[in-house]
């Protein structure tokens, strides 16, 4: 069956993902997954610094939460989110209409190679949804040639695994003492730009100019309670328990559970993440 739409070939393992049941599982827990990286909003639309009559491009916009905030600035302007998953597409669609949102529109796309109108937009904005990409200069240049010069880039993106407490305390407790696969610097994936001279590099290479990289740290929130965030946390990476006898796997949930249970307050379970803020400029 052909592809539900047209991707780099090296895009492929995340369409089916990201279309898929990863996609389907963010598509479910939308609100939750916009609450955990919430406190990075502000910072990351300041930076956009967007304008009334401004045409702003999402990039992997996931359930449309920063286009549905673009489209609030730019309210002479449009808004238009891309991304591989049909379902948080869907879910986005949704929560514009009921906005009220006229000048959004939303389309499934490999950011990597959609025919953008060229020089279509004078923003692009990514929150974390920039780290996917085979191959991450095609893609940015490909965003870059649907920029007018001058044309703002706007990135969120996770910093390195060790900086984030999220992905430690939950791989530590779901490897269960297993040495779970690494994947190798730069690999698609939430951490392949946590290096900021591979940022610097990429950004460069396609195309866009007077990069700056800020450094961000946030608590991010991950449920109402223990019970909440482990049913969250099981959801998402239940997985990794894969091939663990039934010991072994009750092992690991309790240690989650230990863990979860050490980040619990008043306000919910909280864990620590940082994340890199970068802006450049289309050449
Ligand atoms: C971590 S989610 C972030 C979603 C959204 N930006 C947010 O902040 O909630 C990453 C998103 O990037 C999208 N994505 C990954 N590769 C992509 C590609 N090549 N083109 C378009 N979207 C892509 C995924 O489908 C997913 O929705």
């Amino acid at each position: 069956m052909a592809p539900a739409v047209e991707v780099d070939p090296g895009n492929a393992g995340q369409l089916g993902s990201w279309d898929g049941a990863q996609g389907a599982f963010w598509a479910a827990q939308a609100d939750r997954f916009d609450r955990s990286v919430a406190r990075y909003d502000a910072p990351f639309l300041a930076a956009a610094d967007l304008r009334p009559d401004d045409r702003v491009l999402d990039v992997g916009c996931g359930t449309g939460r920063t286009t549905r905030d673009a489209a609030r600035v730019a309210v002479r302007g449009s808004a238009l989110g891309v991304d591989l998953s049909a379902a948080m597409l869907e879910v986005a669609r949704r929560r514009s209409a009921e906005e009220g949102l006229a000048h959004v529109r939303f389309e499934q796309a490999d950011a990597q190679v959609a025919p953008f109108p060229a020089e279509g937009f004078d923003v692009a904005v990514s929150r974390t949804g920039a780290m996917f990409f085979a191959d991450p200069v095609a893609a940015l240049a490909n965003v870059g040639r649907a920029l007018v010069p001058g044309g703002r880039l706007v990135l969120l993106v996770w910093q390195g695994l060790e900086a984030n407490e999220w992905m430690t305390e939950i791989l530590g407790a779901l490897a269960a003492g297993r040495p779970l696969p690494t994947p190798p610097p730069g690999a698609p994936g939430p951490f392949s730009l946590a290096d900021p001279v591979r940022i610097r590099q990429v950004l460069t290479a396609a195309g866009h100019r007077q990069v700056e990289v800020e450094g961000l740290a946030e608590a991010e929130w991950w449920g109402a309670d223990p019970d909440d965030a482990l049913a969250f946390v099981l959801g998402l990476a239940g997985w990794l328990l894969d091939g663990l006898d039934d010991d072994a796997r009750a092992g690991a949930v309790a240690d989650l559970r230990r863990r979860i249970e050490a980040h619990a307050g008043p306000g919910g379970v909280e864990f620590g993440s940082a994340a890199w803020l970068v802006t450049a400029r289309r050449g």
